[in-house]
C-alpha cells in the first residue's frame, strides 16, 4: 500500500505512521528564505497568468504555535534536543529563524521515531538556515548519526555580483539511525577518453604497486589493464553531485516552483534503500520523491499540508505509472468530509473542489477582476488558429446559501472574462429557479464540433463530483494534454507493488 496524506505532517506523523516503519526519509521542506512560491500553471498563448496562485509562504513567525511547539520540545524524551532548542533561543531569541527551528525539530524527532534502525534521513536546505539545521540534526540523531554533507551543485549559467560568489547549490544533510544503516555505495560511468588523458594518474593495483604513466611514455599492459578495471568499477559518486536545475524546456518539469529533479532522487533512493523499502517523503511538493521511489520498486508515503500539491501528485503518478494504485488520505471522500473541510478552510476547500473538476486554482485573494474566480480551465478545441486556448471559468461555493443571483453573476464574469463556459461547483443542492437560471444562458458551439452542444452555465455538486455521477460537459481538448496540469511522460518499467505497513 503505497499512502499519500493531505496535512501538517507532525500530526499525520503522529497519527499515522508507526514506530520503526520506514526505510528513507527524504525532506525538503520549505528554507526560511522568505520567497512566497507560486504554483506557476502552464499558462496557454493568449492568456494572461492570473491562474497563478500561493501555494504556501515561505516564512515563518515566532507565535502562539511556536511557543506551543517549544514547550513540546522541552518535554519530549530526547533531552539533547531540549537542551539544544534552549541553547539556541538563547542565542537567536524570539525571531522567524527561531520558529523555523521549532517547527523543525519538533517534526525531526517525529521523523527519528518513525525510522527504522536501518533507516536513513536526507535533510534537503540551503545555506538560509544549514547551519542551524545541521546543530538540531546532531541533537536528534546524536553526532554519531552523522554521515555527510552533500552539496548539490545546480548552476550552470553563473553571474557577477558585487558582493559575494554567485550561489548555486543546495545542502543535503545524511544522518543514519545507526551502525547498521542501509548504504550501497553508487558509481557514475568515468569518460574513458578523459580518463586517459589525464597522464598524471596513478593506479595502484590489488598488491598495492603504484603503476605511473610517465610524462611522454606509453602506457604498458599491466597499465591500460588496470585503466579498465577501474573504468569498469565505474566513478564513485563522492559528496559534490552536479546534477542540472530542471530548465524550462524539461519534459519532467510541472511548473511547481520548487520541484526537485528526478535524478536527484534517484540517486539518493538508490544509495540508501533497496527493494521494497518504505520512502517517506514528509514535505512532499509535487511528489518527485514518491515518483523516484515508485519508479525504483520502493514503496512510498508522501505527505503535504496543501491540496495543491496532492492533486498535482495524484495526476502526475496517474500519468507516469498506468494503472499505479495508491490510497489518498486526508482529502473529503463523502458530503460530510466535504462540508467539514469547507468549515475547516475556505482555501483548501476551493483548492480542493477545482481537482474534482480538473481545473487549476485561480488567485482570488483580491477583489476586482479575479473575483468569482476560483478555478480555470483552459481548452483547445481548434488547433490552427492563434490564441485558440479557450478559457473555462469555476466558481466554486462551499456554504449553506447558494442563490439565483451567484449563477447570475457567474455569467457575467464568464462574458467579462471572455470565456467561454462557467461551472458553478456547489457543496448544497442548487434550487430549480438556479438550475433554469444557468439554463437560460444557452450553449457554447465548439467550431470543431458543430454537432454538440455545451451548456454554457453548469452547476455541479460536489456530492456528484465525488461519486463520479456527473462530470463536467466540456468540448475534447485537441491539444497535446491537457491544459490545466502538464502531463509527465510515462514510465517505461512500472515497479512492483508491495504492502506497506
Ligand atoms: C520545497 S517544497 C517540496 C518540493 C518537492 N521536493 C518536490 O520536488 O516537488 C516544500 C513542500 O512542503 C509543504 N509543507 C510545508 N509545511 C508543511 C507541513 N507542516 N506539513 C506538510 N507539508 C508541508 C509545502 O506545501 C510544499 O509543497
Amino acid at each position: 500500500m503505497n499512502a499519500l496524506f493531505y496535512g501538517d505532517n507532525l500530526s499525520v506523523l503522529r497519527e499515522h505512521i508507526k514506530d520503526e516503519s520506514v526505510d528513507l526519509t527524504y525532506l525538503d521542506p520549505p528554507f526560511n528564505s522568505k520567497a512566497n512560491y507560486n504554483i506557476l500553471f502552464q499558462t496557454p498563448k493568449g492568456q494572461n497568468s492570473q491562474a497563478q496562485i500561493e501555494a504556501f509562504k515561505d516564512t515563518w513567525e515566532w507565535g502562539e504555535q511556536a511557543e506551543r511547539e517549544f514547550k513540546e520540545l522541552l518535554h519530549q524524551s530526547n533531552t539533547d534536543v531540549a537542551k539544544m532548542m534552549a541553547a539556541l533561543r538563547g542565542f537567536l531569541g524570539e525571531n522567524d529563524m527561531m520558529a523555523y527551528l521549532v517547527m523543525m525539530a519538533n517534526r525531526l524527532l517525529e521523523m527519528y521515531r518513525v525510522l527504522k534502525p536501518t533507516g536513513a534521513v536526507y535533510l534537503h536546505c540551503d545555506p538560509s538556515a544549514s547551519h542551524y539545521l545541521k546543530i538540531v540534526l546532531d541533537a536528534v540523531f546524536g553526532k554519531k548519526g552523522y554521515r555527510n554533507e552533500i552539496v548539490w551543485h545546480y548552476g550552470q549559467r553563473t553571474a557577477f555580483h558585487k558582493q559575494h560568489f554567485s550561489r548555486k547549490h543546495d545542502i543535503l544533510f545524511y544522518y543514519a539511525k545507526s551502525d547498521l544503516s542501509t548504504f550501497n555505495p553508487i558509481s557514475e560511468t568515468w569518460d574513458k577518453e578523459q580518463f586517459l588523458s589525464n597522464r598524471h594518474d596513478v593506479l595502484v593495483d590489488e598488491n598495492g604497486i603504484e603503476y605511473i604513466w610517465t610524462d611522454g611514455g606509453k602506457p604498458g599492459e599491466r597499465y591500460k589493464r588496470l585503466v579498465e578495471d577501474v573504468i569498469s568499477a565505474g566513478k564513485p559518486i563522492d559528496s559534490v553531485w552536479n546534477i542540472p536545475l530542471l530548465n524550462a524546456a524539461s519534459n519532467e518539469r510541472l511548473g511547481y516552483p520548487t520541484q526537485k529533479p528526478l535524478a536527484l532522487l534517484e540517486r539518493i533512493v538508490k544509495a540508501s534503500s533497496n527493494e521494497n523499502d518504505v520512502i517517506l517523503d514528509p514535505f512532499c511538493g509535487c511528489g518527485t520523491a514518491v515518483h523516484a521511489a515508485h519508479k525504483l520498486g520502493r514503496q512510498w508515503i508522501g505527505i503535504d499540508i496543501t491540496h495543491l500539491a496532492i492533486a498535482l501528485i495524484e495526476k502526475r503518478l496517474k500519468d507516469a505509472f498506468k494503472g499505479i494504485k495508491f490510497e489518498v488520505h486526508g482529502t473529503p471522500k463523502d458530503l460530510e468530509g466535504a462540508r467539514d473541510l469547507a468549515n475547516r478552510d475556505k482555501y483548501q476547500f476551493q483548492y480542493w473542489a477545482c481537482s474534482l473538476v480538473n481545473a487549476r486554482p485561480a488567485q482570488n485573494k483580491k477583489k476586482g477582476a479575479d473575483g468569482g474566480i476560483d478555478g480555470l480551465i483552459f481548452f483547445q478545441d481548434q488547433i490552427d488558429s492563434e490564441n485558440a486556448a479557450k478559457k473555462v471559468i469555476v466558481s466554486v461555493k462551499g456554504g449553506e446559501n447558494v442563490s439565483v443571483a451567484m449563477v447570475r453573476e457567474l455569467g457575467h464574469v464568464v462574458a467579462s472574462e471572455k470565456a467561454v463556459i462557467g461551472l458553478f461547483v456547489t457543496l448544497k443542492e442548487p434550487t430549480k429557479p438556479m438550475q433554469t437560471e444557468a439554463v437560460k444562458a444557452g450553449y457554447y458551439v465548439s467550431p470543431s464540433f458543430p454537432d454538440k452542444q455545451f451548456p454554457k452555465l453548469q452547476i455541479l455538486t460536489v456530492e456528484d463530483l465525488l461519486k463520479g455521477s456527473v462530470q463536467a460537459n466540456l468540448p475534447p481538448d485537441l491539444a497535446q494534454g491537457a491544459h490545466t496540469f502538464k502531463k509527465i511522460a510515462k514510465e517505461k518499467k512500472a515497479s512492483n507493488q508491495g504492502v506497506l505497513f
